[in-house]
């Protein structure tokens, strides 16, 4: 007698999953049973909705949300600024010189205005802004295009933008290495900003791509306090826990031993009653993916090597984990 994840967390976050359109068919059981929120992990990328400029196609995200509809799921839209999968000819001008700012905010509007109102009213909310803060320490944001052609306030016009498509949409920040002190700091820099110059940003998008070994609960705890703390809430918008320590890069395994999955259900315990603690500012904890028969880790960071970091296994079934993170008392 299995309960279902979402069931289990309905007073305290949604529990979503990344998708494909692979995922949505083989999937479809413990997505539907088991989560109430999608994310497309893909689909929605600026490559896939616009690869030539004015030339939309909305087919793979179109039935991403309809499969939304259909389990009566909530959609996460995913993600409408980034420097990663995005078409060189954003960034090209017409006579084959860069784009220049006027011209590259111009497509910036355009992209987001079309993708934002074409879910306005589906997707409640946006990842609209991905990873622009610098991992380095002594960097605030990161070099791309859209930084060194537009200059910083690329960032807060992209929520604008946003916002005006769809005034209903929750918009995000959505960062990895969320948690670690130095790049949190300089996250909440940002958000700040934002926030004083009455930019419409309202939540952090912690992507929580976390290992057996890091980061600390202590420091997953203060991020997502700092974060907080700016009138925001909060989302765990991207969690795998990978069975591997962050320094091992085995590559000769072909199941997880028992010790791993021992030490990934008590990872997956703690964490899992720590951010109950937080059900106040917490609103969705969405996994990048949904069973381990499919995780990006596969091939990340150790090429083609396989991870096992959900708390559904290979055949959809109920991990040592998924154990773990529903037997509890409130
Ligand atoms: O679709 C092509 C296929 O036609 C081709 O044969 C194949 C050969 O490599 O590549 C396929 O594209 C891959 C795509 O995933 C679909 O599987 C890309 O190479 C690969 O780079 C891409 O990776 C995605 C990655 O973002 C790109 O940065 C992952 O699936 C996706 O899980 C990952 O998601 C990101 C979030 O959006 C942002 N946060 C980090 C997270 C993990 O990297």
């Amino acid at each position: 007698n299995v309960p279902s994840l979402g069931a289990r967390y309905r007073d305290y976050f949604d529990i979503g999953a990344a998708v494909n359109l692979k995922t949505i068919e083989s999937q479809q059981g413990v997505l539907s049973r088991h989560y109430n929120s999608i994310t497309a992990e893909n689909d929605m990328k600026f490559e896939r909705l616009q690869p030539e400029e004015g030339r939309y196609t909305f087919e793979a995200a179109d039935r991403i949300a309809a499969f939304a509809d259909e389990h009566s799921m909530k959609l996460r839209g995913h993600t409408l600024v980034w420097h990663n999968q995005t078409p060189q000819w954003v960034f090209e001008g017409r006579d084959g010189q860069p784009a220049d700012r006027e011209l590259l905010l111009s497509r910036m509007k355009s992209h987001i205005d079309t993708v934002v109102g074409r879910y306005k009213g589906r997707a409640y909310a946006w990842d609209v802004v991905n990873e622009v803060i610098e991992d380095k320490s002594d960097i605030w944001l990161r070099s791309s295009p859209w930084l060194d052609i537009a200059g910083e306030d690329f960032i807060a016009e992209a929520f604008r933008y946003a916002h005006e498509a769809d005034p209903a949409a929750i918009l995000f920040y959505n960062d990895y290495n969320e948690s670690d002190p130095v790049k949190r700091d300089k996250i909440i820099r940002l958000l700040r900003s934002l926030k004083e110059k009455d930019v419409p940003v309202h939540g952090m998008g912690m992507q929580g791509h976390w290992n057996l070994n890091g980061p600390g609960l202590d420091e997953i705890r203060a991020a997502i306090e700092g974060y907080a703390s700016l009138g925001l809430q909060v989302q765990i918008t991207e969690l795998d826990i990978s069975v591997f320590d962050f320094e091992d890069r085995r590559t000769d395994l072909v199941r997880p031993t028992a010790e791993m999955e021992e030490k990934q259900a008590e990872r997956y315990d703690a964490v899992f009653r720590m951010l109950r603690e937080y059900r106040d500012v917490i609103t969705a904890v969405t996994f990048w993916g949904a069973a381990d028969d499919y995780t990006w880790l596969d091939d990340f960071p150790v090429r083609g090597r396989k991870n096992w970091p959900f708390v559904f296994d290979e055949k959809h079934e109920p991990k040592p984990s998924f154990q773990r993170i529903t037997d509890w008392q409130a």
